[in-house]
């Protein structure tokens, strides 16, 4: 299925002394997605960004929050980070011991339901789940933090992923490195949804820098 497609950036780049503002300021830019990153301390190293905040940014844009956490116990925060505005909820396979109840959980909250994938695991953990998500998450750095470069054989991935989706109604996103030089190789390997943590906020030039990304994104089409 084509899919337009879309950027999300992540806001983990942005100055988090004017969180509100910079979240305003993407929506402005001509972003489709605002990508939140929850990391715990302990699924990752850093901390960043709980319920509360969500919440707060929640009345600064109309566009889709794409929540992405990357926290154990997800069961325990999905009806908090859903009342608190998400569109889209994501859990990470590798964090879930009973992935397929914390999609269910997220589906209850009435929240489109996702998964990410760290950069070592298998396709095949989605096997059995296509019919439930909204959306898979590729990860082709490691998660923790923003500004890492991105993992080239990620592209193959993309593309057994595209094979493995079929016609099915799942959005396809890729996190991680991404910038407007990769973009085009990217979505021409499956990704339809762009998170772009340092490419969006670098030099402060957000509308040029989506531009850019979409650009190279569209010429993979
Ligand atoms: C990392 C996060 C990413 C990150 C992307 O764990 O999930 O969303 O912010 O940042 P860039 O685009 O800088 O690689
Ligand atoms: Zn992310």
């Amino acid at each position: 299925m084509t899919k337009e497609i879309l950027i999300a950036p992540s806001i983990l780049s942005a100055d988090f002394a004017k969180l509100g503002e910079e979240v305003q300021a993407i929506d402005k830019a001509g972003c489709d997605w605002v990508h939140i990153d929850v990391m715990d301390g302990h699924f990752v190293p850093n901390i960043t960004i709980g319920p509360d905040v969500v919440k707060a940014l929640r009345p600064h844009t109309k566009k889709i929050f794409d929540t992405h956490l990357m926290i154990e116990n997800c069961d325990a925060y999905i009806e908090a980070f859903a009342k608190a505005g998400s569109d889209y909820i994501s859990v990470h396979a590798e964090a879930c011991t009973h992935l397929e109840g914390s999609i269910q959980l997220i589906r209850s909250n009435n929240v489109k339901a996702g998964v990410a994938i760290n950069p070592h695991t298998s396709l095949n953990v989605l096997e059995y789940l296509l019919d439930k998500i909204d959306l898979v998450i590729i990860m082709s750095i490691n998660p923790g933090f923003g500004g890492q470069k991105f993992i080239p054989q990620t592209l193959q991935k993309l593309r057994n992923l595209s094979a493995m989706i079929g016609e099915r109604d799942i959005r396809v996103e890729i996190d991680g490195g991404v910038t407007a030089l990769n973009a085009g190789e990217i979505v021409k390997a499956g990704a339809n949804v762009l998170v772009a943590g340092t490419a969006t906020f670098k030099g402060g030039k957000y509308k040029e820098n989506i531009a850019a990304i979409r650009a190279s994104a569209n010429a993979g089409k």
